[in-house]
This record gives structure tokens, sequence and C-alpha cells, in this order.
């Protein structure tokens, strides 16, 4: 049995269980979520708890970069439940704070993002990455980890912050951590306890589109236009609502390639019903077919 970990809300008890960790020099890893936790989260936690001897996690949901206030009002949270995850994965100690915490009143240090933000989830979700650029600084400042882990579901997300501590230039070293799914292939969110048995069906097809777009390859396409066009013709016939975007993009700078003559990301985003899913996997150029990580 796991023992919990300690619960710290305010500024004084992270900066008592920091100065402890510090003074028996303990390495420090850390994994920021919004709460709502499922093993993907989890898969965070017990990496960094490989990896490093302490493990901080948290948990904040952060209003500044939600789009949709309907969104954030129905985002599911249930802190005591988290915790007993959090034991059961190893973590040590579990960061809840308030609003006022991370944003103090007449708080400005608004962070903006850098480029690779701008294109696809920049696009449908206008103020969000500023929201997470803001958060994550707030909590690389406010913690010193030697490691921070991020899921590579976000995978735009991931690349922002990845530019944002080069940019930046912040003493910390980020790791991402691969997609964890269903046995189905979907990817896990905490927005897919939204799905009606009926929608959950329908949104395997995000995976069905990886796993059509990895066959294509395998199988020597190399042409983006067309495998675009086949998945989207792939989404249409899944009667999906809307289809933000279907993208085969370079892994770094995220603009759009023509042709995969080198390692590609493609990039999902759909609305099934209300819900919005977002998935990636990564292409390999069709020559190096079979030694690319799994999606
Ligand atoms: P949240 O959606 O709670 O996700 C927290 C972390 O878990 C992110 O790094 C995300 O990529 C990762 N994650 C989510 N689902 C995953 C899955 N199926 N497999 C692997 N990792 C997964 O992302 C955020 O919160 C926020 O934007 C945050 C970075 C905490 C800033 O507020």
């Amino acid at each position: 049995m796991s023992s919990r970990p300690l619960l710290l809300t305010d500024q004084d008890q992270l900066d008592r269980a920091l100065a402890d960790c510090r003074q028996q020099g303990r390495s420090l890893g850390l994994v920021p979520t919004m709460g709502a936790l499922h093993e993907g989260h989890l898969s965070l936690v017990q990496e960094s708890v490989r990896q490093c001897d302490s493990t901080i996690t948290t948990i904040f949901l952060n209003a500044a970069q939600f789009d949709q206030q309907q969104d954030l009002a129905s985002y599911p949270c249930d802190l005591q439940r988290d915790i007993e995850m959090l034991a059961a994965a190893g973590a040590d100690l579990v960061f809840a704070p308030a609003e006022d915490i991370i944003y103090p009143e007449g708080f400005s240090d608004w962070v903006n993002p850098p480029g690779v933000a701008e294109d696809w989830e920049g696009r449908y979700r206008p103020d969000h990455f500023r929201g997470v650029c803001t958060v994550v600084k707030q909590l690389f400042t406010m913690i010193p980890a030697q490691i921070a882990f991020f899921g590579a579901k976000d995978y735009q997300q991931a690349q922002v912050i990845q530019s944002l501590v080069k940019t930046l230039d912040l003493p910390i070293q980020i790791k991402v951590c691969p997609t964890v799914r269903e046995p189905d292939g979907l990817a896990m969110s905490s927005r897919n306890t939204y799905l009606s048995p009926q929608q959950r069906k329908q949104a395997t097809v995000l995976y069905s589109c990886i796993e059509e777009a990895l066959k294509s390859v395998a199988a020597g396409t190399s042409d983006c236009q067309s495998l675009l066009q086949q998945l989207n013709e792939m989404l249409a016939a899944a009667a999906v609502d809307q289809v933000d975007y279907v993208a085969i993009v370079d892994p770094e700078t995220l603009r759009p390639l023509q042709q995969l003559d080198r390692p590609a990301r493609l990039l999902l985003a759909v609305y099934i019903g209300t819900v919005r899913l977002i998935d990636n996997c990564l292409l390999p150029t069709p020559a190096a077919t079979g030694s690319g990580d799994s999606p």
C-alpha cells in the first residue's frame, strides 16, 4: 500500500516541502496537470518516479487556457480521487493551489507564446497557449524541479513548452512521454467521459486514421495531399461533427509538409458532438517504416 502524497495548497507549505527536498539533496520531477487524472497522467508520474528522487504533481484548473466557459465549468474535478491515484503511482507531493496563489491580485506577467503556438490549436483556440505558457512559467518559477514531464498526447503543447524553455533559457529539462491509449486506441483524455456510448464508438475513428496513415506510409505513400484526402474521407464516413484540422507537419516547426521525405507528425482535431478531441502520431519516412515509435 503506497503512502499518500503530502498535499500542499499554499506558498509556505510548498516552500517548506521544497526546502526539505533540497536539504536532503533529492532531485525533483514535476508533473503539471489540471486534475481529473487518468492513466495518461499517471504514466508521467511513474516516469518521474523512475527518473527523480522526489515527484511533485500540480493540480490546477487553469481558467486562463479555456476559451469556452462551458468546457471550464463542466471540467471534472475530484481532488480526493486524484490524490488516491497519485499515491498508487508513487508521487511524494501534490501542489493544488487556489487561483490567487498562481495569479495574485494585479498579476500582469502574461507570457506570449513562441511561434510554434501560432497554427493548429493556436488558430482554433486563440488564447489557449497564452494561458498554458503563463501557468507553466509560473509553476516552473515556483517549483525549481530538474525535470518536467509532459505527454505527447498534446504534441503541440509539448513543442510550445520546449520552445518556451529554450527562448527564456529556463533551468529545467523537458521530457515528453508517449500517449497512453484505451484498448481500442482512443487516446486517454479527461474529456472522453463526456462522450455518450454511441459517440465513444465514433471517437475510435481518430485511431483508425492513425492506423490508416501508418499503413499507407508503410505501403510507400509519400504525397501528403493524397494521404490527407484519404483521412478526411474516413472522418466524413464516420460522420464526425466537425474537423478542425488534419495535418502532416514537420515535427519541430509544425509547418505543413508536401512530401514525406523525412519523419513527420500527423495532427488531428475533431468534434464528436460538442466534445473536441485531439490526437497525433509520428509518421516515419516510407523508407524507414517499422522504425517509428508506437503511435
Ligand atoms: P492536462 O490536460 O491535465 O494534462 C496534463 C499532462 O498529461 C499533459 O502533459 C498532457 O499531455 C498529459 N496527458 C494527457 N493525456 C495523456 C495521455 N493519454 N497520455 C499521455 N499523457 C497525457 O495539459 C494540461 O493539463 C495543461 O495544459 C497544463 C500543462 C497542466 C497547463 O495547465
